[in-house]
């Protein structure tokens, strides 16, 4: 078998172009080797030795599916259960009762959460999970968790809803008891928590199908932001704000901020925790 060649910092620039424009995924000169690690494997899985004939390949539109690899050979899918404790809890006690609220106050029947890059599926099934141990909070209310991701194969990850318990690690010891089921080795998601929770594909750089998440109650759009560069991140969050119903909120990764970003949003603090409240 053909050894695929070494890629050039020309092929380098023209790939990361084109991941750039389709997916909003920013890669600087030091990620040459991460994305020739990845890459490399498509190559090698279509036959191809050389670059320049997988970009040819990948811009034909007769390969459109191919993009689908590429989004899944160069996206990092890094999650977990109830991943930053502090946030979880603050969204459970705080922000919940007051999103609540207004939809009470607007005669709101239903209360919309979307996960917006969801990954495996952790995100939006902790969110499902906390709706349904605060069931007297939300009593009269259909609760719906939306998760997205660009990603088809994680998004079939999500979708299969079995987990290692390592990815269980931050769970309180009640969650795991009332929302997971044995299966071999591994832990399966319950359906009751499955039920409430619909995934799928969605491209945050779409920004025309936005429209498909309106009206929502809550969005959760946690460790991605950091892939993107300035300009993307400010087109995303104002999507994000057009979908939300007034007096909701934005949850974002711990380590990012929309500091220089957007000044919509007014920043709330919570005990050991921040999100982001549309009020206008
Ligand atoms: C590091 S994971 C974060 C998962 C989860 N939100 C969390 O905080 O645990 C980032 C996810 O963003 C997804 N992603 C990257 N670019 C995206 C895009 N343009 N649209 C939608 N999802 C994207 C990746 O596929 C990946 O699953």
């Amino acid at each position: 078998m053909q050894t695929v060649e070494k890629l050039r910092n020309d092929d380098y620039k023209a790939i990361r172009e084109f991941v750039y424009e389709r997916s909003g995924l920013f890669f600087s000169d030091a990620k040459l080797y991460f994305i020739e690690n990845r890459v490399s494997k498509r190559l090698k899985s279509l036959g191809m030795t050389r670059y320049q004939d997988y970009l040819r390949h990948i811009k034909s539109p007769a390969n459109a599916d191919e993009m689908n690899h590429l989004f899944d050979a160069v996206t990092t899918n890094e999650t977990s259960f109830y991943r930053n404790p502090p946030q979880i809890d603050a969204f459970a006690d705080h922000i919940l009762p007051k999103v609540v609220e207004s939809i009470r106050a607007r005669g709101q029947r239903t209360l919309k959460i979307w996960s917006s890059a969801c990954s495996s599926g952790e995100e939006p099934y902790t969110l499902a999970m906390v709706l349904l141990e605060k069931k007297d909070l939300l009593r009269g209310l259909i609760p719906r968790v939306y998760g997205s991701d660009i990603s088809v194969e994680i998004l079939a990850k999500a979708k299969e809803a079995t987990y290692q318990a390592y990815t269980m690690r931050n769970l309180p010891p009640n969650y795991k008891k009332s929302y997971f089921e044995p299966k071999g080795n591994e832990f399966g998601i319950a359906s009751q928590v499955r039920n409430m929770v619909q995934l799928s594909q969605f491209n945050l750089v779409d920004y025309k199908s936005y429209i498909k998440f309106r009206s929502m109650d809550i969005i959760f759009c946690r460790n991605v932001l950091i892939y993107f560069d300035l300009k993307v991140k400010r087109q995303i969050i104002k999507n994000f704000f057009d979908c939300l119903n007034n007096q909701s909120f934005l949850l974002i990764g711990h380590s990012e901020s929309l500091h220089n970003i957007n000044r919509d949003f007014k920043l709330e603090h919570f005990s050991r925790a921040l999100a982001y409240l549309k009020s206008v």
